[in-house]
Parts: C-alpha cells; structure tokens; sequence
C-alpha cells in the first residue's frame, strides 16, 4: 500500500471540509485469463492489485453531496434529491452508487467526499470499479447499513449499468472488493461462488504494459459485444432451451446454430466458448504450478481477443508480439475490456529488467514514444484505512 496517499488525502480533506470520519482504499485489479466472460456468466481469474483508489468521507447537515478529486484537482456539488449523471464523469462512479442505495431504499444525508489514488486512469485497471466499490465501502460504514460485501459489489456493478452506463459484469467490482494477498480469485459469475487460488510469485513478475490509447468507442463496443453475445443466445436457445447464457452453450452448439448465420454473431461467441472452457485448463495448470502451460494458454486468449472478439488495438497486439519469443516471458495478453489499456505480462523474476528495456525500445521506435510499465504486486480487497 501506498504510505503517502492516506496522509496526503486527509490533508486535502481538511483543507476542504474539516476531519473525515474515514477514510476506505479500494483497489484496481488484473486477469489473469478469462475475459469478456464475466456477462456471458463463465469464469474469470482476477486479483486485486497494489494501486488502489482513496475516498476519504465525513456526513454534512444538510442534503448537499461536496466532492473533491484530489488527482484532478476539481470539485462538484449536487443535491441527494437530484443525482444526474455529469459530463465531468469522475462524480459519476460516486454519485451512481449513492443513488443505488437510495433507490435500494436507504436513507443517507448529504457528505463529503475526497477520492483520490493511484490507479492510472484509463488503463485497463478498474479504476473506475475501485472508486465504486470505495464509495458503496464508506457510505454502507458511514450511514450504518450493514451491507454485506456481496451486496456492495453488486450494488456497484448496478452503478455503472445504469448511471454510468457501461453494461460491464461483475468481474471488476468483485476482485477489487474480495481481493486477497498472494491469491487470484477464481469467480464463478453465474452462481457467485469463488474459491481463492495462491499465485506463487517468488520467481515471476507480473508486469503490465500500458498501451496509452484510451480509445473513445470503449464504451459503445463493449456494449455492442454483449449484445452481439446476447444474439447468439437467442439463436441457440430455439433449438437448446436450456441455453440461458453463453456459459450454457458448447462448441457444438456454437458450430450447429450460428456457422451459418451472422459471421460477426458466431466468432463472438466461439471466443467466449473457447475462453470459458481456457480458463477451467489454466486453473488446472495453476494447480500443477504448471505457469509455462499457463502462460500459453493467454497467448492464445490474446489471439482470440484480437482476431474473434475485435476488442484489441494495434498496440496491444504489438506488444504481445514483441515478447512471444522472449523466453522469459511466460504468457503475455491484453487485458480488460480491450482498446486500449494494458497488456499483462508473466515474465520470469531476474529478466523483468532485460525484458522491459528491449520492449520499451521497440515500442518507442514503432509508436513514437515509450509505454508507461508497471510491476504489481496482488494485495488484499477494499478496507478502512
Ligand atoms: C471490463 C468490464 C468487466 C469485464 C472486462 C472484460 O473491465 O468492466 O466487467 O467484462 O472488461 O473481461
């Protein structure tokens, strides 16, 4: 954990709005494998991270809601009895989860809020998901709900559906929340139910490479690829009623209904079919402490990502490219919702130097700058500081 982040933002609450009453650190988060399956309801492999988002918070005597971002350096007010989506964006991710609770029929009274962090904007890292969960965190402590913590994950999945409007699945919410020290979380996204994994890292790094494209269209076409999926589940259930979700269907399935149809509609969902069933191989290699067989198996879900599920960019793709040969490099992907961000890296512990120099060189001759790298650590969930 960052030492700085909590004394910095409760100097900056103070400055704004006298003593916080707490403050909650929720962090950004990696996968390992397993992408774009949380809303097709298979499995996902994800962990919280060492980079994690603040919000410090006190309760006002009044309705208002005051929110500063300490990283932006930008205030915004509003009343709990008109939450409306701003253009400003940053409010959204808190003020969508206050207005969850209410219409979960919560009574809350005005507060202030201070968030700040870490976790690079834009990068494929849960940032977003990390301010959320913090606000669902210290406004469930603040106003007493006695929410449990599947009920906030949830409840800030709903956020961002419907205030800020990202059809996104639970994945983020959850590792972020449920993260532990030393472990990925293998989540059922169906039913739930997870089982923590340990992810030994005494001789690997996991190094994330970061693209620096933020592409605008993110949001219209990961809502698109749902849809498309969703598709594909009305087709197949004509002939298989009891396909309720992607997770359900089986190559079979997949070849029998939709070969013929959409071309876009059937390498969708062959991804996902193909991912779901990856994912339950590589658990068996973590398992086996099998991380070489392991990091095959995110090469191939790259090329998945990149050639059935159009999420990728040139970047990405080039990034992985340049450490397929690398022998250090177990396994290498983008990762998160795709257009941008970060690719994950499983590189072997003494190369971590060798290997970040040679791909930073390349890049910057190919794309005209140097990728931002970051070596993360897996930590715990969202806590009170
Ligand atoms: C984003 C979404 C997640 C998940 C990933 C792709 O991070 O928020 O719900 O769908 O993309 O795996």
């Amino acid at each position: 954990m960052s030492v700085s982040i909590p004394i910095e933002i409760k100097q900056i609450f103070q400055q704004h709005f006298g003593e916080p009453e707490l403050i909650v650190r929720s962090p950004g988060r990696i996968n390992l494998i397993g992408e774009h399956t949380d809303y097709n309801l298979g499995f996902v492999l994800p962990a919280a991270i060492d980079k994690a988002i603040y919000v410090a918070i006190n309760k006002r005597a009044d309705d208002y809601v005051h929110l500063y971002a300490g990283n932006l350096h930008q205030s915004f007010e509003t009343h709990l009895g008109s939450l409306q989506p701003t253009d400003q964006q940053w409010p959204n991710f808190i003020l969508g989860v206050a207005d969850q609770l209410i219409k979960a029929g919560h009574t809350l009274s005005g507060f202030n809020a201070v968030i700040m962090g870490d976790v690079p904007l834009g990068a494929g890292l849960s940032s977003s998901a990390a301010v959320e969960c913090a606000t669902a965190f210290a406004l469930n402590t603040l106003f007493e709900l006695q929410l449990d913590i599947k009920t906030m994950v949830l409840l800030s999945q709903k956020a961002e559906n419907e205030f800020v409007g990202l059809q996104c699945g639970v994945m983020d919410m959850f590792a972020s929340m449920f993260g532990k020290k030393e472990h990925v979380i293998q989540l059922d996204c169906r039913s739930l139910e997870y089982a923590y994994m340990p992810f030994d890292t005494s001789d690997i790094g996991i190094v994330l490479i970061d693209t620096g494209v933020k592409h605008s269209l993110a949001s219209s076409e990961y809502n698109l690829r749902r849809q498309e999926c969703e598709a594909g589940v009305a087709i197949m259930q004509k002939k298989y009623p009891n396909v309720k979700s992607l997770r359900d269907a089986d190559m079979h399935m997949v070849n029998e209904c939709l070969s013929s149809g959409d071309p876009l509609v059937f390498s969708r969902c062959l991804f996902i079919v193909q991912e779901i069933q990856r994912l339950q191989e590589a658990c068996d290699d973590l398992k086996n402490n099998d991380l070489v067989s392991f990091g095959k198996k995110m090469f191939a879900t790259h090329e998945g990502l990149s050639q059935l599920y159009q999420v990728s960019c040139p970047e990405a793709d080039a990034l992985v490219d340049m450490v397929r040969n690398e022998s250090p490099v177990l396994g290498a992907r983008m990762m998160g919702g795709g257009f941008g961000g970060c690719t994950i890296n499983i590189v072997k512990k003494e190369k971590i130097e060798a290997v970040i120099k040679k791909v930073s060189h390349q890049y910057a001759e190919r794309f005209g700058h140097e990728p931002k790298i970051y070596i993360v650590n897996i930590d715990n969930g969202t806590s009170l500081v």
